[in-house]
């Protein structure tokens, strides 16, 4: 094993890219002038549902408060009864779970391809049952799932598909963005995500009926359209008010400058760990555009000295940002292991609804992922001459613990 190097081999600060800016202030401005900063009809919900129809030209459109609200109301338009089944990977964020869960349905965990970490198809049909009415797909990462194979599931099942994109901004499945394929798409703008708000999501559909139902449920039932206000369901108040709009609407303008970048560096960093021992780069298909929300490889342990928190401090004394990813699979959260859902108790299951037993689900390949890999944040303003660094700094410490 040789020794770490005396000086680090990523010799530079972590790029950090302006995200916000004069794009930003102009909007900001320009809505500190309205008389209003509610979103209905308001100029700037206006220009960032125009913008982000330029590339996701969806019908219907609601902009929300975050992606898990997003997540909320493409489940809550669709109308399940309380029971129904949602397959979910197990590896996502916990917003994708919130929403099925508030509605009183059931998330199915569905286990993870090693390689692409997306629910692989088949796995995707297996955990289907008469009780199954949606399925989530996840593009984690960036990375697409098989979309087509989905959509044919789906339509074979009579499922809902709802497209979760919130890692996924730009991602393209063959040569057509992901969110335009299922029957309901959601997206975050926050903190982390490609294009941000700070807080914010988007949810939208081309489905007459869906669309409808998305506005009302993310606005307390009232039906701006008709301007009737009697509401005849249980609904939320989601909204996203015009100064959050205008920054998203100025974000939609960066689009391609923020995700065309990450698609390129994650390509190269792909190519230079191909023969890297001990490291699995992401398995990527040639047709896709993934447009790395993050970057993760896997660790072959097997074949290396080190555990994988050994491995990812190492990059880090290298100058490396590296660290773990999630630390479990949503199932193993504690809340599903004691179903704590409503104050202690789990109302769906107690009225014979469903026999989940979440303290009774594993799902091998997503525990095993969780336990040996190593992630990169990943953002535009990473040069190819970093990328070269962190390249190498990985090739260094692979080395390193190769035994
Ligand atoms: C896959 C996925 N779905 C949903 C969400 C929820 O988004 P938000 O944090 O905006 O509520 C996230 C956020 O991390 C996510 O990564």
């Amino acid at each position: 094993m040789s020794a770490p190097t005396s000086s680090p081999i990523v010799d530079e600060p972590f790029p950090l890219p302006q995200r916000w800016g004069q794009p930003e202030v102009e909007r900001l401005t320009a809505a500190m002038q309205q008389s209003s900063l509610f979103y209905w009809k308001g100029p700037q919900t206006e220009a960032l549902l125009a913008a982000f129809r330029e590339f996701y030209p969806l019908k219907h459109l609601f902009p929300c408060s975050s992606g898990t609200a997003s997540v909320h109301l493409a489940i809550a338009a669709s109308k399940f009864k309380p029971g129904a089944e949602v397959l979910v990977p197990a590896v996502t964020d916990m917003g994708s779970a919130i929403g099925i869960l508030h509605q009183l349905l059931v998330p199915v965990f569905v286990d993870i391809d090693p390689r692409t970490y997306n629910a692989p198809p088949e796995l995707i049909e297996a955990a289907i049952t008469p009780r199954t009415k949606a399925i989530l797909a996840v593009h984690l990462t960036g990375n697409p799932v098989e979309l087509d194979a989905y959509r044919t599931i789906a339509d074979e099942h009579d499922l809902v598909l709802i497209e979760d994109c919130a890692q996924a901004w730009g991602t393209k499945f063959e040569d057509r963005y992901v969110g335009t394929v299922g029957d309901l798409a959601c997206w975050s703008f926050n903190d982390y995500k490609h294009l941000s708000c700070g807080d914010g999501g988007m949810v939208g559909t081309n489905d007459d009926d869906i669309g409808l139902h998305l506005g009302k449920w993310g606005d307390k039932c009232y039906n701006r359209i008709t301007g009737i206000r009697n509401p005849d369901e249980l609904a939320y108040n989601y909204r996203m008010s015009e100064p959050l709009s205008a920054v998203c609407a100025a974000q939609m303008g960066k689009h391609d400058a923020i995700v065309q970048p990450r698609t390129a560096r994650g390509r190269q960093l792909s190519a230079a760990l191909a023969d890297v021992p001990g490291v699995l780069p992401p398995s990527i298909r040639n047709q896709d555009t993934p447009t790395f929300y993050n970057y993760i490889f896997r660790l072959d342990l097997p074949s290396l000295s080190c555990s994988q928190d050994e491995f990812a401090a190492a990059l880090v004394a290298e100058g490396v940002n590296a660290n773990t990813y999630l630390p479990d699979p949503v199932y193993r959260y504690d809340l599903f292991q004691t179903h704590n859902f409503y104050a202690g108790t789990w109302p769906v299951r107690d009225m014979g609804l469903t026999e989940m037993d979440y303290t009774q689900v594993v799902c091998p390949e997503s525990e095993k992922f969780l336990n040996d890999c190593v992630q990169l944040p990943f953002n535009e303003a990473m040069t190819d001459t970093y990328i070269d660094k962190v390249a190498l700094a990985i090739r260094t410490v692979a080395q390193r613990f190769s035994s």
